[in-house]
């Protein structure tokens, strides 16, 4: 029995929704495995940019700081595409402030879900791979980066910018999680063209040499793009810089049948194998997919990817890997029953609610 506190941040669309989908599938594990998850709420992205009152952002770093973990909607939409602040600043701000360099995204085929995917079912079955994904650094965060106006036209630069300290953790990350599984990492990288990929892979061929057991390989982004589409289950764990992660998880991610499906876990420092009740590492986790303005609010969004990063959340932060097994078995269970939200139900089948597919989730865990 144990108190755990974590800050739950919304955001914008379906954000809200899927959010406290999750919230009530922790519930439910609290009430059945005898835990207290308190939580505390607080305006992020566009709708604190609408509202005067919402806490500034140092506000909010400071109170997931204290949490144990965070859970985080999404962020953005068209309405503030011109806003003075970007709504993303809120989710790239916090990745920076908590030092969340790993981004975890696992890629996986839940079985029956082939038939979602809109690649060919005998490419597709048997997908089970990891995306790690360098956070806070890269091109999203490399100096300079500005816009400005010569006479000849506007300008603008962003810089892919990596240390060898920065790209010494990532590997470590991505060959520890290789330890837990089948022992293959991908590294991904463009070193034909640019100069930081050759630093890159240089550090990766380094830190292979502590890691024996592990076979590494490289593969250039454009052609990693390609085999994610005709072998992916070829692959085990992939680990990547931030702007290649963010493209190749939304393609891997998408191959399972739905974006609307993947967790993923942000944390400070590497994830250890094994169950136990230690406190592990700081995190944050967040669905993948965005914030669907086109669907807000008319309970479809799926809260699957939502659900699956609390289950995260148990394992990685709380250290509670059972309970992060309940969720994850009432995943599967809530799928195999048949359980389609709308982006993933074939044309013309019956969609269920967002509230229906957390109701069996919420169900499945009750009676495990
Ligand atoms: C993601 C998102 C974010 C990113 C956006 C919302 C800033 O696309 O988590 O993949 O680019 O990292
Ligand atoms: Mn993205």
């Amino acid at each position: 029995m144990a108190t755990f506190d974590l800050l739950v941040l919304p955001g914008d669309g379906i954000g809200v929704e899927v959010t406290s989908a999750a919230q009530r599938v922790l519930d439910t594990v609290g009430r059945r495995f005898k835990h207290t998850f308190r939580s505390a709420s607080a305006a992020v992205g566009g709708v604190s940019i609408d509202n005067p009152g919402a806490p500034p952002r140092a506000e909010t770093t400071a109170l997931a700081r204290k949490a144990d973990a965070v859970l985080f909607g999404a962020v953005g939409g068209p309405k503030w595409d011109d806003a003075p602040v970007r709504p993303e600043a809120a989710i790239l701000g916090l990745r920076k402030a908590l030092g969340l360099f790993a981004n975890i995204r696992p890629v996986k085929i839940f079985p029956g879900m082939e038939e979602a995917s809109p690649v060919k079912n005998d490419r597709v079955n048997g997908v089970d791979l990891i995306i790690i994904r360098e956070l806070t650094g890269g091109l999203y965060y490399g100096k300079p980066k500005r816009r400005w106006t010569t006479k000849a036209g506007r300008q603008g630069v962003d810089a892919m910018r990596y240390s060898e300290r920065e790209v010494d953790r990532i590997m470590r990350t991505a060959f520890e999680l290789a330890r837990t599984r089948s022992r293959r990492v991908t590294s991904v990288d463009k070193a034909n063209v640019l100069e930081v990929s050759r630093m890159w892979r240089e550090v990766a061929n380094d830190v292979a040499k502590d890691y024996p057991d592990v076979t590494l390989e490289h593969q250039l982004v454009d052609s990693c793009a390609m085999l994610l589409v005709t072998r992916p289950a070829s692959f085990d764990v992939l680990v990547m810089g931030n702007m290649f992660g963010d493209i190749l998880s939304d393609e891997a991610a998408v191959i399972t049948g739905s974006l609307g499906m993947l967790p993923s876990a942000s944390l400070a420092g590497l994830p250890r194998s094994g169950g136990g009740r230690r406190r592990a590492v700081r995190g944050l986790y967040e669905p993948i997919h965005g914030t669907a303005p086109d669907i807000a609010g008319q309970s479809k969004a799926n809260p699957l990817g939502a659900i699956l990063s609390a289950a995260f959340m148990l394992q990685y932060s709380f250290g509670l890997a059972e309970e992060a097994h309940v969720v994850n078995a009432a995943v599967e269970g809530a799928l195999a029953e048949g359980l389609r939200t709308a982006d993933l139900a074939p044309a013309g089948a019956r969609a269920v609610s967002t509230e229906q597919m957390t109701d069996a989730v919420a169900a499945g865990v009750e009676a495990a």
